[in-house]
């Protein structure tokens, strides 16, 4: 069988942890697999494997320094090597690299090379570190922020570590790290290339007075994780988002908006280019009728009574707009929800409704995990288990995708 990683080239980043004595065995691995494999060392990492040991089995000069000596006139090299990458793979990740990666630090050749990535290159972290080190509150931060940016985090197994303790923090099995970076680069084939994706996400905000607003849970993470899927498998992204406390999607063109009537302005504007349009968002259903230009004063008075009005539908005014558009809308209910979500799919010409649980553990707002349900105009229901909201952006675009090449858009 014809290896993905054929002619792939994997710049591989090797950190001081005790796991890089296992790299040269890597390197071999997946020059098995077809890939040229570039390899970048830190210092520290030198400590624990050789640059003539991973030379010899990369066949390649391993990158050790930002200021090569023995190379004239090479300083732009990180950049031809960052174009060149078809996956970025750091293995193993020490703490240290990990914090120096979230926070854009660019003291070596490897957080050069990193920050001189290109945006649609796959980023694949594999931690390994002692437990404790693992699960400090630092290190799962900075874990987190790269997680936001879009990159893979392999989780590290259990197990015996260098230290003799147990617990979290060994290196996956190098046949699981090359079988992840083969599943990249096939998923990164930039299958929405040529396509634009709408997409709108986070809550809506309503002003009641200049201090005061009405709003919802929605945490934007859903749309988010839509538009950094999307971009990474080629389309061009426009997000459309409400207040939220998210980092923007790398390489996606982000429009921040406040209210329904700036979203529908924004998503309005954008629709007519656009061949898919997914509307994550919780956009409100009402506005208050007359926003006050100054700070409503506590009256002594026991009560206070705000008049709202009927925000537009903007997925229906979409669905009626629509032409060769697939437009995909969300919904969140709490009862008869596979009724409601069908009335809402027909009453709104939606080509699909992701049906969100409300209810469980896992689902819904704020948190990474969702559990949904794609209801497709065509009938049916597809069901997917719990899983992270990055990896069921994925779900959701490959289903766009064979809608689009049902209706050739
Ligand atoms: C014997 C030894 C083993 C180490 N193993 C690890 C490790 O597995 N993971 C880790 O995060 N740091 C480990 N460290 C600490 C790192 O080497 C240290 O934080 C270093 O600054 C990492 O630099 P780098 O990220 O540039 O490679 C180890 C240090 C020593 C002395």
């Amino acid at each position: 069988m014809k290896s993905v990683l054929n002619g792939k080239t994997v710049v591989l980043g090797i950190t001081g942890g005790i796991a890089a004595y296992k790299t040269p065995e890597l390197v071999r691995l997946l020059k098995k697999a077809g890939a040229n494999v570039q390899v970048l060392l830190t210092d520290s990492a030198k400590q624990f494997v050789t640059p003539t040991a991973l030379g010899t089995v990369s066949e390649n000069p391993v990158l050790t320094d930002i200021f090569p000596k023995d190379v004239q006139g090479s300083w732009t090299v990180h950049i031809h090597l960052a174009r060149k990458a078809s996956v970025f793979l750091v293995a193993p990740a020490t703490a240290n690299t990990i914090a120096k990666l979230a926070h854009g630090l660019a003291d070596n050749i490897l957080t050069n090379i990193y920050l001189a990535l290109p945006p649609t290159v796959p980023v694949i972290i594999a931690p390994a570190m002692d437990t404790d080190m693992f699960v400090h509150p630092a290190t799962q931060a900075n874990l987190e922020i790269l997680r936001q940016r879009g990159h893979i985090i392999l989780p590290p197994e259990s197990g015996l570590l260098a230290s003799g303790l147990t617990g979290i923090g060994r290196l996956p099995e190098l046949t699981a790290i090359v079988d992840k970076v083969n599943e990249v680069v096939a998923g990164a084939k930039g299958d929405l290339s040529g396509k634009t994706i709408l997409i709108s996400a986070g809550p809506t905000r309503e002003a009641i007075d200049p201090v005061r607003y009405i709003s919802n849970y929605s945490s934007g993470k859903m749309g988010f994780a839509l538009a950094s899927a999307a971009q990474k498998r080629g389309a061009t992204v426009q997000l459309i988002s409400g207040p939220v406390h998210l980092s923007p999607p790398v390489g996606v063109d982000l429009i921040s908006v406040e209210s329904a009537l700036d979203m529908q302005t924004e998503i309005e504007n954008r629709f007519i280019k656009a061949d898919v349009v997914i509307m994550a968002a919780a956009v409100a259903d009402y506005r208050v009728k007359s926003v006050s230009d100054t700070k409503i004063k506590k009256e002594s008075s026991a009560g206070f009574e705000l008049e709202l009005v009927k925000n537009p539908d903007i997925l229906q005014t979409l669905g009626k707009k629509k032409k060769k558009q697939i437009l995909i809308g969300f919904a969140l209910e709490t009862d008869n929800e596979i009724e409601h979500a069908r009335q809402k799919l027909v009453s709104k010409n939606l080509d699909a409704i992701v049906l969100n649980k409300a209810n469980e553990p896992g689902a819904g707002f704020e948190v990474d995990t969702n559990i949904i349900r794609i209801l497709p105009a065509t009938g049916g229901i597809i069901e997917f288990p719990k899983a992270l909201k990055t990896e069921l952006a994925d779900r959701i675009l490959d289903f766009c995708l064979t809608l689009s090449e049902k209706n050739h858009v």
